[in-house]
């Protein structure tokens, strides 16, 4: 047949079929999508768990049998609960088809839910005021129980978790929080956070990172392990560290991080919403993860109240970055109340002679055991014994 003849229809379908083929292929062998696995094991627990798990996973979670790469990510082992996450990279045209009825019957003994992050969802709003109130109630009675707020909040996933389910947010956010025996004060936390966070369409996670014990309070040293912590469990781009008794009155105040270091709690009840002094840098306070490494971290060397906080208002100068603050009007808090604790008389002389230390005290001096890791529905819960050197 001379090339200029028509096709014939049988060689038609053929070369269509054919393109499709390649398209197909082409789609599936260059791009990739990405689906998170969280599997709860507690019946599955044994030694050889890592062995049997993994390369279990990795073959049948597909029912072609063809293996892809996945990131494995311990999410907490206790004594009798593992957790973890896998992230499994594979064609987009698999996506439908990873859920538990391809997982073998050994392997879906765990109860599993499968959050699926497809990379082609489109990208958050930047602009989330449609989703804002502006000025919030303060509720300080009654004191919700834990069971009261994980029904009501049923929408988190395991560790405190959200993020918005239609669309896709750039930017990670560990909420990390100081904690040691402030039960009923986390309880109006929470209450008050998580929905105030999910207003902001944040992809979020709270984590409380607790010390063990009864010795001098670090809060410094527990934010430090909070950042550590936080980058063992996933990415985070944006870490903001907070007091657990200091409530936003205002959803405007954006819990993400701003170019600059960004003070939070600029105008909180108890000091008249005032600023008391130019330098704060306590209560609130949002840090990308790229500036946190620059600044090495918090000093471990602040024991008891006070000092940690203008020592890293301190840091950040140094680095020549400079302190961010949204208004008055926006940045506003209530503090719960609580006994107060006395302030360390050492601060003054610590915070003196902070600037010798910076490079060598901080997240590449931070010791730590953890003791205690667990991802409750509400809350990543970090346990830690930390000791004050003699
Ligand atoms: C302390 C800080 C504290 C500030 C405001 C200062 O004297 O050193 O740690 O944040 O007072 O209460
Ligand atoms: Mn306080």
């Amino acid at each position: 047949m001379p090339p200029w003849c028509p096709i014939s229809p049988y060689k038609g379908l053929l070369i269509l079929v054919i393109a499709f083929v390649l398209l197909e292929y082409f789609m599936n062998t260059f791009t990739s999508s990405k689906t998170s696995l969280y599997l709860n094991t507690t019946k599955l627990l044994s030694d050889d768990k890592e062995n049997r798990y993994g390369p279990l996973l990795k073959t049948l979670l597909f029912k072609n049998n063809k293996t892809y790469s996945y990131n494995k990510t311990i999410l907490s082992t206790t004594k009798n609960e593992s957790y973890f996450s896998y992230v499994v990279t594979h064609p987009p045209s698999l996506a439908s088809k990873l859920n538990n009825s391809s997982l073998t019957p050994s392997v879906s003994e765990a109860t599993s839910t499968i959050e699926a992050q497809n990379e082609s969802i489109p990208l958050c709003p930047d602009d989330v005021s449609f989703n804002l109130k502006g000025r919030i109630p303060i509720i300080r009675t009654p004191v919700p129980t834990v069971q009261d707020l994980e029904k009501r909040f049923n929408w988190l996933q395991p560790g405190g978790h959200w993020q918005p389910e239609n669309c896709r947010v750039l930017s990670k956010v560990a909420i990390v929080i100081p904690f040691r025996c402030r039960g009923e004060h986390l309880l109006l936390f929470l209450q008050h956070m998580h929905p105030f966070l999910k207003r902001q369409q944040l992809d979020y996670r709270i984590f409380v990172v607790e010390q063990d014990g009864e010795k001098s309070f670090n809060r410094a040293m527990l934010m430090n392990i909070g950042y550590k912590e936080a980058l063992n469990v996933n990415h985070f781009d944006c870490f903001i560290f907070h007091d657990i008794d200091l409530l936003p009155e205002d959803d405007r105040n954006l819990y993400t991080c701003p170019n600059q270091p960004r003070h939070m709690s600029v105008a909180v009840d108890i000091l008249k919403y005032k600023l008391p002094y130019p330098e704060i840098f306590g209560g609130v306070s949002a840090i990308s993860t790229e500036h946190f490494k620059l600044l090495n971290g918090f000093s471990n060397s602040f024991w008891g109240w006070g000092g940690e906080d203008d020592d890293m208002s301190n840091r950040i100068r140094y680095h020549h970055l400079h302190i961010s603050r949204y208004p008055l009007t926006i940045a506003r808090y209530t503090m719960l109340t609580h006994k107060k604790d006395k302030p360390s008389p050492s601060r003054y002389d610590v915070l003196k002679q902070g600037q010798q230390r910076f490079d060598k005290d901080g997240l590449n001096n931070l010791q730590y055991k953890l003791i205690h890791k667990k991802f409750n529905l509400l809350y990543t819960w970090i346990l830690v014994e930390i000791n004050q050197p003699s």
